[in-house]
């Protein structure tokens, strides 16, 4: 049997709802990978086997799937405290940090992640690297519309260094923004070399007016479930 990349993300996906038990507050992520947790959770409460279950969506479209699977769902005014959230990743380094936001949902994501006791990401094996940043792949920047050159131009100069290019996110097609569920542009940052410090990157982005939100989630996952080739991985914190 060849399993595809949408396989190995299924595996990782249904490894992670086994952590899932009844009563919990569960962050519900977004993203072709986290998508199939979403799904299997709905199925897991429809059959039964789960109970008293409250999602709170990172997403307008995982909120819209989630109605459709009849999970009940709330947010964080109602539930400031989430027990567990699973997600996918678009990077994943040796140190659990990631980098997410590919799909454009990183500011409601960090905040529900950024609340649970567990978060558990799934990723398929092609995730893993060996440093943020390194895989000339985009690290996503949420800023807000207004003058958002003047931003994106802040954001190169600061990686200057590791030479960094910034580019408005926009649709292939119509060569329109893309715009976030919170209504703000999203500059993604394409680096040539290592950006080092995450902790220093991360502090200077946030640092810049304009910038809403950056996709790096650094020291936050405890639990990386890999699905690859030869099987299921885990890696805690
Ligand atoms: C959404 O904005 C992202 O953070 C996703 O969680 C991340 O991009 C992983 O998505 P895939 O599972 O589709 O690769």
């Amino acid at each position: 049997v060849i399993l595809t990349q949408d396989d190995l993300k299924k595996i990782a996906a249904y490894k992670a709802v086994e952590y899932v038990e009844s009563g919990m507050v569960l962050g519900l992520g977004t993203g072709s990978t986290a998508k199939h947790a979403v799904e299997r959770i709905g199925e897991l409460l429809r059959q039964g086997k789960l109970k008293d279950i409250v999602g709170i969506p990172t997403s307008k479209k995982t909120h819209e799937q989630a109605l459709s699977l009849g999970i009940p769902l709330s947010d964080l005014d109602s539930h400031p405290v989430v027990d567990l959230a699973i997600d996918g990743a678009d990077e994943v380094d040796p140190f659990l940090n990631l980098v997410k936001g590919r799909g454009g949902s990183l500011l409601r994501e960090k905040m529900v992640e950024g609340a649970c006791k567990k978060f558990i990401v799934i990723v398929d094996e092609s995730k893993l690297v060996n440093y943020l940043g390194g895989s000339r792949l985009a690290m996503p920047v949420e800023v807000i519309q207004f003058c958002w050159k003047f931003t994106a131009s802040r954001l190169q100069n600061l990686f200057h260094q590791s030479g960094c290019v910034a580019k408005l996110r926009t649709f292939p097609d119509t060569a329109d923004p893309f715009v976030t569920d919170n209504g703000n542009f999203v500059v993604d940052l394409y680096f040539d070399r290592s950006i080092g410090d995450l902790k220093a990157a991360s502090d200077s982005i946030l640092q810049l007016p304009g910038v809403v939100e950056h996709g790096m989630f650094l020291d936050m996952a405890t639990t990386v479930i890999v699905a690859g080739e030869l099987g299921l991985t885990l890696k805690n914190k």
